[in-house]
C-alpha cells in the first residue's frame, strides 16, 4: 500500500530518537506540519514511556492551551489513541505521563530570568511558535529538562522548536548555522515548507502563495529567512535589491570617497568611489596595514579624481594617523552634533539619509556578486534605536550590536553611512529680515 509520509517530518523523528541531538529547530516556514510534529511527537514520548512529564509552551497560556489542545485531539483520533483527558494545565495520560502547558511569556520587571520555571523537572519538551518566544526561556527550559525518569528509560532530555521564519536566537541558534554549515553539537535544523507537507490542502497552499503581503509570503510560502518585518529596519528589502541594479542613476559630478579603515584583519579596509550616486566599490582588503592603506587609498583617489576634501575615512584609530599622510582629508566622527538637531548624533543622521536615499532609489552600488550578498546583510541591520520613545531624538543602533546581529563587522554599511556626510545639508535658516523688509 502507498502510504504518504511528511518526510520532513521522518528526519525529525531521526534527530529526536538519536543519542546526540538535544535540541531541534523545525520548520521556518507555514504549513510544514510543525503543530502536529510537536504533538505527535509528545503523543509518543507519554504513551511508550509511562510516567513522563513533558511540557508544551508557547509564548501566552492562552495560546497553548487552545492551539495545542486542539492539534493534539486531531493527532489521537488521526491514531485512534484514546488514553488521555484533557485538564485545565495540561493533557494526563492514563499511563501516568502528562503534557504540562506552560506559559513562556517574558516578564522583565516581574521575572527577569524565569525563576518560576527554576523548580519544575521535566523528561523534555516542545516550544511551539519559538519565533514570539524569548531567547532566555530556552535557555533557562535547557536546565529544567533530563530531570524526570531519563534515567530509568536510558533518553536524552530533548528540546523541539517549532517556528516560522525569525532573525531572533532561532536564526542566530539554527538557521544561520545551519546554513553555513557550522552548526553546534547538539544543535539541529529541519527546514519544512508548506511543499513538504503532503497534508497539506490545496486551499491551505493556494491561501499562503496568494498572501498579497510580500513580507508574509517570503517568509511563510518560501521559508525566507532574510525577510525581516521588523519595523525598526529602515531600508525595505526590495530596496535593498534594487540597489545594485538602479540602472537610471548615473555618474556625474565631482568624484567623491568613503573608507571604512581597519588594519590587520580585525574588520575589513573597505573604500568606495562615487560618481554622484554611484558609488564603485574600489578597494576591499582583509588583511592591511597603515603603509598598505596610506598606498592604496592614495592610488584610488588620484586614479580616480577625488578631490582631498571630498575623502572622508573614519576617525576612530586610524583616520588620525592617516590624516597626517593624506593632508586635507575629512575625518568622520559619528559621535559628533547632528546638522540636523532631530538626530542624537552624526552617524545617525547619515544612517537615515543613506536609508532614504535607498528607500527613494537614489544610489548604485557597482560591485562583485559576494559583495553584494554582504551588503545586503549589513543593510538589514540599519535599524532605528529606542523605536518606542517617541520623545528621544532619532538614532540608529550602536555598531556593537550591529555585530551581535550579523557575527562581523559592518564595514561596508559604514563606508555607505561615511559617504551621506557629503549629502547631508545644512538646515536652511530663515534670511535675517532686513530692516527694509518691515
Ligand atoms: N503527519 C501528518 N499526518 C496527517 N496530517 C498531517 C501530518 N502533518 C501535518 N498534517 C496536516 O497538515 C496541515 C498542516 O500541518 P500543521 O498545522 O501541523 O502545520 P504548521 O506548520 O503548524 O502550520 P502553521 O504554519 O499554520 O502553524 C494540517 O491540516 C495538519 O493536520
Ligand atoms: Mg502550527
Amino acid at each position: 500500500m502507498g502510504q504518504t509520509v511528511n518526510l520532513k517530518q521522518r528526519l525529525a523523528y531521526n534527530y529526536l530518537r538519536d543519542g546526540s541531538t538535544k535540541f531541534l529547530c523545525y520548520g521556518g516556514a507555514g504549513g510544514g506540519g510543525k503543530s502536529w510534529l510537536g504533538c505527535e511527537w509528545l503523543m509518543q514520548c507519554c504513551y511508550f514511556l509511562p510516567g513522563t512529564r513533558w511540557f508544551a509552551g508557547r509564548n501566552n497560556l492562552k495560546d497553548s492551551r487552545a492551539s495545542i489542545s486542539v492539534t493534539f485531539g486531531k493527532v489521537a483520533q488521526w491514531h485512534g489513541f484514546t488514553g488521555y483527558r484533557l485538564t485545565n494545565d495540561g493533557i494526563e495520560f492514563d499511563n501516568g505521563s502528562e503534557i504540562i502547558f506552560l506559559d513562556l511569556t517574558y516578564y522583565p520587571v516581574k521575572d527577569p530570568l524565569y525563576e518560576r520555571f527554576g523548580s519544575l523537572e521535566f523528561t523534555g519538551g516542545w516550544i511551539e511558535e519559538g519565533g514570539q518566544v524569548n531567547g532566555l526561556a530556552f535557555s533557562v527550559l535547557q536546565t529544567r529538562i533530563g530531570r524526570h525518569l531519563n534515567d530509568k528509560y536510558g533518553i536524552p532530555g530533548k528540546i523541539l522548536i517549532t517556528c516560522n521564519p525569525k532573525k531572533n536566537w532561532l536564526y542566530d541558534l539554527f538557521y544561520k548555522p545551519w546554513k553555513e554549515g557550522t552548526l553546534e553539537d547538539g544543535y539541529a535544523f529541519v527546514q519544512a515548507l508548506v511543499q513538504d507537507n503532503p497534508f497539506a490542502t490545496e486551499d491551505y497552499i493556494e491561501t499562503l502563495r496568494n498572501t498579497n503581503d510580500k513580507v508574509t509570503k517570503e517568509r511563510l510560502y518560501f521559508g525566507n529567512w532574510e525577510y525581516d518585518d521588523d519595523p525598526a529596519v529602515l531600508c525595505d528589502y526590495d530596496a535593498i535589491c534594487d540597489l545594485f541594479t538602479n540602472e537610471h542613476v548615473k555618474p556625474s559630478g565631482v568624484s567623491s570617497g568613503s573608507a571604512d579603515l581597519a588594519m590587520k584583519g580585525r574588520d575589513r579596509f573597505v573604500a568606495g568611489h562615487w560618481k554622484g550616486n554611484v558609488c564603485y566599490i574600489k578597494l576591499d582588503q582583509g588583511y592591511s596595514t597603515g603603509k598598505s592603506i596610506e598606498t592604496d587609498l592614495k592610488r584610488m583617489m588620484i586614479e580616480c579624481s577625488i578631490p582631498r576634501s571630498m575623502m572622508i575615512a573614519d576617525s576612530d584609530g586610524l583616520g588620525n594617523y592617516l590624516e597626517s599622510y593624506l593632508n586635507g582629508i575629512k575625518e568622520f566622527h559619528g559621535g559628533k552634533q547632528p546638522i540636523n538637531p532631530e538626530f542624537d548624533n552624526l552617524k545617525s543622521e547619515c544612517g537615515f539619509k543613506l536609508a532614504e536615499l535607498i528607500n527613494n532609489r537614489q544610489i548604485r552600488v557597482v560591485c562583485t556578486d559576494a559583495q553584494r550578498e554582504r551588503i545586503k546583510k549589513e543593510l538589514s541591520v540599519l535599524k532605528q534605536d529606542h523605536i518606542d520613545a517617541d520623545t528621544r531624538r532619532k538614532g540608529i543602533i550602536s555598531k556593537e550590536k550591529m555585530k551581535e546581529i550579523l557575527g562581523f563587522s559592518p564595514d561596508y554599511l559604514d563606508m555607505l553611512i561615511m559617504a551621506m556626510y557629503f549629502r547631508i545639508k545644512p538646515v536652511p535658516k530663515r534670511p535675517k529680515a532686513k530692516l527694509g523688509d518691515i
